[in-house]
Parts: structure tokens; C-alpha cells; sequence
């Protein structure tokens, strides 16, 4: 098979069966028989409150389908109106914690009224139903509230990630055109203020479109307030009304935007609908993140990934839960930041991604010794493939072996959670993503679309629609078309390979396509190979994601230079500081090659299987549809830590 690399586990694997103990109490126990797809996911869309029923479940084929058709309902309406008319109300729905050790808790009515606000001085903004928001928010409340703001009167949200620099944030707005903006003056990373405000300057100076800005006060830095663009929050909510009508939204509506990374250059706007996302993200946070009404939740991740739209904002919210927000670092002031919170809170679920799992496993267990974390009765992961050994330290050492670990395996495009264990039924092998959820149908297919036999690696793909899958590519079928559905007839393309052992397990080996995914943070080759092509010494670029032994993926960058320019450690360091610059510094290459020519195939594509064979110090695989063979041997390594 072409692209895929040989996956070896340790053997022989342990299997941790469900414990009775959580067996009794979880949201799913027994083996749920789904025999009818469209009845499952119409019981999942029922425990969503409607405005008005749908009259057809599904319509339609891949890749143009309608969940729920014609049902009425609002996003922002299940995520707070509904928890009202019980105690609920006074529930906490968000308990923030700032890095400086600032706590804010609001209930579920404190998030209604604010919401409420919001929508309205987003109306009074003059932003109509369907229009389009940029949210450029740290973690903070005011971030759901806005989030809950555009759903509540039709606006659609698109959140981008902090990290990013100016220019990639300016990339974003300009393909959405939306007219709105909201940001912070900055919040607390470390001990110091990151300036969010200078940023959204910079970028802005691209982004004629952008005719208003509204501010929250995090840090109270020294920020420019433009005359006549520049709102602060506090002073816009000052006059709001707090009654707001939730807008009655047609099923298939949009409910957000969220721009992700994929193989070509600019970033895709991945679009979700309301009816069908909604259902996805609460039903499985109700059955794989096992919710009940006295847990303590948290999902520790930016609210701007797709992790934080599904599983700390609509899932959670929907499903009246209460949820922990952290403003900042984990190692600040020291390493037992998490544990702290973990304590203070009573943190019962924490869902978090195995690159931080490595890096808690590194600093050590006398970080939490001396916090009392007894509290967790349930783990989850998500972002990339768990290695067996992070798996077992998170098992034994923080969930005292007692906690289920749900390793879900998902992406922007899916919605939600697609393969995962269940905690109450599934037996858990450590690496590996378990089974399918009801209702969805996953497989593993060859070159062909074939079924692959059992332990073979394959691609994998789903072949039956799902409520939150993606509808479109804002403004681009075409590229919809293209990316998901021209690989494979009839089948939903996702970019990883996997495999699926003799007990029906699926093991993910990583993306296929021209994704690199470094820690949960999703880069395309062509946005890292353009930026390191703005350095004028550099000719041509190839940028690689490389995975070390731990299955942990780095960016690798490898480089041509323009006649008479010589490698230097200098250059490097520049070629460097262009990714940095035009995308953020999450996204630095831990090596660069000088090379003096790039290995292609006859068609003129940059083979970069083989560029990944090279970093990684591994034979080369099929070099027979190399152009030139001697490419390889004039690979000259530079560089590397
Ligand atoms: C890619 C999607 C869904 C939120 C996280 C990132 C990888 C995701 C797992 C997992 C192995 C995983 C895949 C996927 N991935 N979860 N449990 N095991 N790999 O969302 O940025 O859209 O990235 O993340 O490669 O395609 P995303």
C-alpha cells in the first residue's frame, strides 16, 4: 500500500475490562443493538427540545444530505432556556479559573442573562441572522457567551485559535468577510500578558471588511481603541436589555464556521448545521463522556479547537452539565497546576489530549502526591494516537487504576465523537480507538475502496451519513468536493490510516494526506512550505509531519535555496522565524534539511512518503515512480536537535 507506514505495538497487549463499580453507574451499560441507524439518531435528536418536529429524519446522499428536514430548533435555546424551568437555573454551568488564581462562577441563569445581553447588543451592532462573527477570544466566559450570542439570533460563529499570528488571523476573516470582530485586550499566559488587542491591530490593517471590534477587559493593558470601531464589551453590555427571544432555526441552518487546515494552501471554513451537530455533540457527550447531573467537567483545551465548540461549550451546555474553564498554563506557577484545579473543583471527567498526558507523565507524579484528585471517575483523550505507555501512566498513576480512559478519535469535519470506547461496556486496549459509536459507520478500505482484511492498514473512511458531519466548505463545493468525496465513491474520506485488529478494534496510524497534526494543532504542508518560501534565499520547500517513537509528530521542513545561497545555521534559524511570523509559533519545525534538490515524481509532486522515510532514518520505501533517484543521496542533513 502506498503512504502507509507499518504500525507495531507492543505485544502482548493488556485488556482492561469495564470495572463493575462504573458499569453500575454509567449512561450506557448494556450492548445497545442498533438495528436502524435513522431510529438511533432520531432517538438521539429527541432528547434536544424542538421547536417543531422534522418530518423526514435523513434526506439525500453523500455528500449532499439533510438531517431532521424541516425541524425547528435553536442551539442556544437547548444550551441554557431549557436548563431554566428546573433547579438547574442556579446550577454553575461555568466555573472559571484565571492563571492569576481569579475565580468567576456563573449558573446557568448568570449564562442565559448574559447571553441574552449579548444577542442584543449584537443586534444593535447590526448583525442579522446568518451573518458572520469572528471570535478571537482567549479562554473565558465571554467566549461561550459570544458563542451562545450568534446562536441565539442566527448569527454564525468562527472562532480562531490565539495562537495564531496576525497574518493567519487576517487569512480567516478575509475569507469569511465577516464585518464583526470580538477580542480581548489580552489574557495571562505564564505570569504575563499575552497582547491579543496589538495582534488583532496588525491583522486588521488587511481586513477592510471589518467594521466593528468589541473588547473584553481581561488584563487592562494600555491597548489603541480605534474611534468608531473599537467597542469595549463591558460598556456595550452596560445597556443591554436582558430579554432576547432564541431565534426559531430551520435543522439544517448553519450554527458555526471553524477553519481548519488542510492539504492545500488556504484555510477551509468547515461548515455545521444546527439540528444534526447539536445532536451529535450532546448525545456523545452524554454517552461517552458519561455525564451526570453532580459531575464536575473538564475539557482542557482552547474553546476555539472543535474540542471546545463539541465538548465544552455545546455538549457539556446542552447536557446541563457544570464545566471547568482555565485561563492559562499548566506549569504555572508550578507543575501541579492541573492537579490543583482538579482539587479545588472536584473534577470528576477530564478530557484531555495525549500530548499533555506525556508531558504530565514526564514532570512527574510528585506533582500530584500531595493533591487529593480522587475525584476523577473518568478519562478521556483526544488529538492524536495515545502510545501504550502514556496510556498506562494516565490509567494507573492519575485514574489509580480505576478510572476508564476514552481515547475518541474524531475531527473538525466529523463534529463529534466517531470511534471510542463506551466506559460502561467497551474493554479498553491501550492505544487503540476501540469501535465505532451506534450509528456510525466506519471502515477500512485499500487504493480501491476495498474492505481490507483485518490487521492490514488502510484508509479510513465512513460510508453512511452521520447528523454532524460537515455540509459544505464555506463558499468553496468545489473544495468540498475535492477533499472528501473524489477519493472514494460514496464514502466520506478522512485522511488517517487505520487498521482494525481481530477483535474489531481500530487502530489509528496517523494522517495520509498532506495534514500534519503536532499536538493536536492541525497545519497544512502548503501554509508552512509558503511561509518558508518568503525568504528569499529559499527556491522550493517541503514541510513533513515526523513522528518520533512515541507516535509524537513533529514538523520537518526540507529546503532548496536559490543559486550560490549555502546552508547556514543562520538561515535556518530565519527560515525558522517566517513560519513563526506567518503562523504562529505552535507551528515551529523541529528540524530543517538543506537539500539540493526535492525528490518528485514524474508528474512534478514532491514525494513526501520518502521525505518522511529520511527524517525519520528509516529505509526508503517504493522509490519507483522517483524522477530522479539520485535526489535522495544528495539529501544533505543539516540541522535537528
Ligand atoms: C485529526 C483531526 C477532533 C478534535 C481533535 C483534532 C487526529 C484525533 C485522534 C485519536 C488518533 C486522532 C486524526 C484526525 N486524531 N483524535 N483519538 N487518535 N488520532 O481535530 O484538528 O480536525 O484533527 O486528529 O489524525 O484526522 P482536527
Amino acid at each position: 500500500m502506498r503512504n502507509f507506514q507499518e504500525v507495531v505495538y507492543m505485544v502482548p497487549r493488556k485488556i482492561y475490562p469495564p470495572q463493575d463499580a462504573f458499569v453500575q453507574q454509567a449512561n450506557y451499560t448494556t450492548e445497545r443493538e442498533v438495528f436502524d441507524d435513522l431510529q438511533f439518531w432520531e432517538e438521539q435528536a429527541s432528547r434536544l427540545d424542538w421547536f417543531a418536529p422534522w418530518d423526514q429524519v435523513l434526506e439525500g446522499e453523500f455528500p449532499f444530505v439533510k438531517w431532521f428536514v424541516n425541524g425547528k430548533i435553536n442551539a442556544s435555546y437547548n444550551c441554557l432556556d431549557r436548563h431554566l424551568m428546573s433547579w438547574r437555573k442556579n446550577k454553575a454551568a461555568l466555573i472559571f479559573e484565571g492563571e492569576p488564581g481569579d475565580q468567576k462562577v456563573m449558573t446557568y441563569k448568570d449564562l442565559h442573562r448574559e447571553t441574552s445581553k449579548f444577542a442584543n447588543v449584537l443586534k444593535e451592532l447590526g448583525v442579522e441572522k446568518g451573518d458572520i462573527v469572528t471570535i478571537y477570544l482567549p479562554v473565558m466566559t465571554e467566549a461561550v457567551v459570544a458563542m451562545l450570542a450568534c446562536a441565539r439570533i442566527g448569527a454564525i460563529h468562527s472562532l480562531v485559535f490565539g495562537g495564531f499570528a496576525p497574518h493567519a488571523l487576517a487569512e480567516r476573516i478575509k475569507d469569511s468577510q465577516s464585518k464583526i470582530l470580538l477580542t480581548a485586550d489580552g489574557y495571562w499566559r505564564r505570569g504575563e500578558v499575552i497582547r491579543t488587542k496589538d495582534k488583532v491591530d496588525e491583522a486588521l490593517e488587511e481586513c477592510p471588511s471589518v467594521e466593528t471590534v468589541v473588547v473584553v477587559s481581561r488584563v487592562a493593558n494600555a491597548i489603541r481603541m480605534k474611534r468608531n470601531r473599537d467597542h469595549w464589551y463591558h460598556e456595550l453590555m452596560n445597556y443591554a436589555d436582558n430579554h432576547c427571544e432564541a431565534e426559531v432555526m430551520d435543522s439544517e441552518d448553519t450554527l458555526f464556521i471553524k477553519y481548519t487546515s488542510g492539504a492545500t494552501g488556504k484555510p477551509k471554513g468547515v461548515v455545521h448545521t444546527t439540528g444534526g451537530y447539536l445532536t451529535g455533540a450532546s448525545s456523545t457527550h452524554y454517552s461517552v463522556l458519561d455525564i451526570k447531573e453532580e459531575d464536575v467537567y473538564w475539557c482542557a483545551g482552547d474553546i476555539e479547537w472543535i474540542t471546545g465548540h463539541s465538548y465544552t461549550v455545546y455538549g457539556p451546555l446542552s447536557n446541563g452539565a457544570t464545566v471547568i474553564l482555565y485561563e492559562g498554563a499548566p506549569d504555572f506557577p508550578q507543575k501541579d497546576r492541573i492537579w490543583e484545579i482538579i482539587e479545588k473543583y472536584g473534577v470528576s471527567i477530564f478530557y484531555t489530549s495525549p500530548t499533555a498526558v506525556r508531558m504530565f507523565m514526564k514532570w512527574g507524579n510528585k506533582w500530584f502526591a500531595d493533591h487529593d484528585i480522587s475525584t476523577l471517575r473518568l478519562l478521556g483523550s483526544v488529538g492524536e494516537t495515545m502510545n501504550p505507555e502514556a496510556w498506562t501512566w494516565f490509567y494507573e498513576e492519575v485514574g489509580k487504576g480505576r478510572c476508564p480512559i476514552v481515547d475518541t478519535w474524531w475531527q473538525t469535519e466529523t463534529g463529534s465523537i466517531m470511534i471510542s470506547p463506551l466506559p460502561g461496556m467497551t474493554s479498553l486496549k491501550p492505544g487503540s480507538v476501540a469501535t465505532p459509536l451506534p450509528g456510525i459507520a466506519a471502515e477500512v478500505v485499500d487504493d480501491e475502496g476495498r474492505p481490507v482484511p483485518r490487521g492490514r492498514n488502510g484508509y479510513l473512511v465512513i460510508k453512511k451519513p452521520w447528523p454532524s458531519m460537515i455540509r459544505n466548505i464555506y463558499k468553496d463545493t468545489q473544495k468540498f468536493l475535492d477533499t472528501y468525496w473524489s477519493v472514494f465513491d460514496g464514502a466520506f474520506y478522512t485522511g488517517d490510516g487505520a487498521y482494525v485488529d481481530e477483535d474489531g478494534y481500530y487502530w489509528i496510524s496517523g494522517r495520509v494526506d498532506d495534514v500534519i497534526n503536532v499536538s493536536g494543532y492541525r497545519l497544512g504542508s502548503a501554509e508552512l512550505e509558503s511561509a518558508v518560501l518568503m525568504h528569499p534565499l529559499a527556491s522550493e520547500a517541503a514541510a513533513i509531519g515526523m513522528n518520533d517513537k512515541n507516535k509524537r509528530s513533529a514538523v520537518c521542513i526540507f529546503v532548496t535555496l536559490t543559486e550560490g545561497a549555502s546552508p547556514s545555521e543562520a538561515l535556518e534559524q530565519e527560515i525558522v522565524e517566517r513560519i513563526v511570523e506567518e503562523i504562529g509559533s505552535f507551528a515551529k519545525p523541529e528540524r530543517v534539511y538543506f537539500t539540493k534538490n526535492l525528490p518528485k515524481t514524474r508528474g512534478g509532486k514532491i514525494m513526501r512518503r520518502l521525505l518522511r522515510d529520511v527524517a525519520e532514518g528509516r529505509e526508503l520505501g517504493d522509490t519507483s515512480t522517483l524522477l530522479d533517484v539520485t535526489v535522495i543521496d544528495e539529501l544533505m542533513i543539516r540541522g535537528g536537535k
